[in-house]
């Protein structure tokens, strides 16, 4: 039942939704009204004339209410559409001219998105018009979006950031989505995984039902949209460091599974084997897991003892079903590595458990690859597959480190690269083609002259020229926070 109070207030929400509906419309439009002004009057006069101040003075004042209104402003083109926010601007018959050209010169210079931070300054707006008048009228190429681009960053145009039109909206659709919900079932993920480190820590019985829960959805989004999940493992929060590991560990041992063909069931009891191969650390005094420095003798052979440690804690766990045998082996097994000189010690020769010879790898990677308070440079990705591969001491299954690399190719999304244009790329995806596998989808983040660029044309290394050179290589891979690019911002 629905209480009165609850209906006028469910009304008054609807009714100020409808109203900033409004003020977007209205504000839209007189936005649009100005970018036109300011257009036409820099095309006939020099920028000094009055004419042409007033429309920028216009221009900036009537950016800044639209600004107020949510915070934020993105102009869209979609169709024959223009949406300010998510607000879609009616046309009609007095502003048809006005919105027409504008909505042209945007299409003409490649922009299908025009993104406008709160800081935006007078200055900005004299420059990108100008640009925008400029490049409109130019000859139409692949690369006009991306030389305006470039001549923004050179204008110090920081608060303005346009982006090519999306393929379809229906695309957009579907693939935010996707990385909606992979957003949510990393972030459920970390907050169980914490949830059952500190009720070990403090000694209380920790139940499994939502660590179930949310391996079981890591699983169904890997079966469904591998790229999206794989994609978020790269953006770590460094001080979650443990909880985040876990996580991590638990897509890779999935997506290798994936790839060996295992089974759903199959998945589901790998992938819990794997969120919990260290849960044993939870009974690890903080001062030793935390610690910066190298560890005495006595603390690693504390450290060391996590494996066994794990299989009591999970002997400990309430509402595993029956007794969860696969993930005590990888709690037991996973640092053993497969010539058994790892740890604890066997006395006996035996054979790993294919699930923690998947978490080993999936480990090993995930560690080598994080920046960690006692390892301040995490080694470039590339470099930990290539040694994990060809280093016998790692102790890892050849066949399952390939296996790895075909899921994320040889240059893992999120790896800063050289190109040999001298441009600076953020690896975006793995080339679909796996003979391409040296040849990722990456982001431009910055011009050959070090310029950064916030939002990048995306380009397929594959790509040739009509005569069979590829456009564009890599040289070497880099680090990112040498130039100063924050991998995380170009996963998008
Ligand atoms: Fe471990
Ligand atoms: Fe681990």
């Amino acid at each position: 039942m629905t209480g009165p109070a609850e209906r006028s207030s469910r009304a008054s929400m609807t009714d100020a939704m409808q109203s900033t509906e409004g003020l977007l419309r209205q504000g839209g439009r007189g936005f649009l009204i100005t970018v036109y002004a300011a257009l036409r009057s820099l095309r006939l006069y020099p920028v000094e004339n009055d004419q042409v101040q007033r429309a920028l003075d216009d221009l900036t004042a009537s950016a800044q209410a639209l600004l107020q209104i949510e915070e934020e402003l993105e102009v869209r083109l979609a169709g024959e559409f223009i949406f300010v926010n998510a607000t879609r601007l009616r046309l009609d018959l007095d502003n048809y001219a006005s919105f027409g050209h504008v909505l042209g010169t945007l299409r003409q210079c490649g922009i299908g998105t025009m993104r406008v931070d709160s800081d935006v300054e007078r200055r900005e707006w004299q420059v990108f018009v100008s640009l925008l008048l400029n490049f409109a009228t130019r000859e139409a190429n692949p690369n006009k979006l991306y030389e305006l681009q470039q001549r923004m960053v050179q204008g110090n145009v920081a608060h303005i950031v346009i982006e090519p039109p999306l393929e379809s909206d229906e695309d957009l659709d579907d693939q935010e989505r996707a990385k909606e919900v992979a957003k949510k079932t990393y972030e459920r993920s970390v907050a169980v995984t914490k949830e059952v480190v500190s009720s070990v820590r403090m000694g209380r019985s920790a139940s499994v039902k939502k660590v179930k829960r949310a391996v079981q959805s890591i699983v169904d989004q890997v079966l469904s949209n591998e790229a999206s999940l794989v994609g978020l493992t790269t953006l770590r929060d460094y001080d979650e460091y443990t909880f985040t590991h876990s996580v991590n560990v638990c897509i890779f041992a999935v997506t290798i599974g994936r790839r060996l063909g295992l089974s759903k069931l199959q998945l589901f009891d790998l992938g819990m084997a794997a969120l919990l191969h260290d849960v044993g650390k939870s009974r690890i005094p903080l001062d030793i897991l935390n610690k910066t420095g190298g560890l005495s003798d006595d603390e690693w052979r504390i450290m060391q003892a996590h494996p066994w440690l794990g299989v009591l804690t999970l002997f400990g766990l309430r509402g595993y079903g029956e007794i969860p045998y696969r993930g005590m082996i990888v709690a037991y097994e996973h640092h053993m590595k497969t010539d058994l000189t790892g740890y604890p010690k066997s006395l006996r020769s035996r054979q790993l458990s294919v699930f923690s010879k998947i978490v080993a790898v999936a480990d090993g990677f995930d560690a080598a690859t994080t920046r960690r308070a006692y390892q301040t440079t995490p080694i470039q990705a590339d470099q930990v597959l290539r040694e994990m591969w060809t280093n016998p001491r790692r102790g890892l299954d050849p066949v399952l480190v390939k296996a790895l690399i075909n899921v994320l190719g040889v240059y893992p999304v999120g790896t800063c690269v050289i190109l040999d244009s001298y441009e600076i790329a953020v690896v975006h995806s793995a080339n679909p083609d796996l003979a391409q596998i040296h040849r990722p989808v990456v982001r431009v983040a910055a011009t050959p002259e070090g310029a950064l660029i916030p939002a990048g044309p995306l380009v397929n290394l594959a790509e040739q020229t009509p005569d069979g050179n590829y456009v564009r290589s890599i040289i070497k891979v880099s680090d990112p926070a040498k130039y100063g690019i924050d991998p995380a911002q170009y996963f998008v």
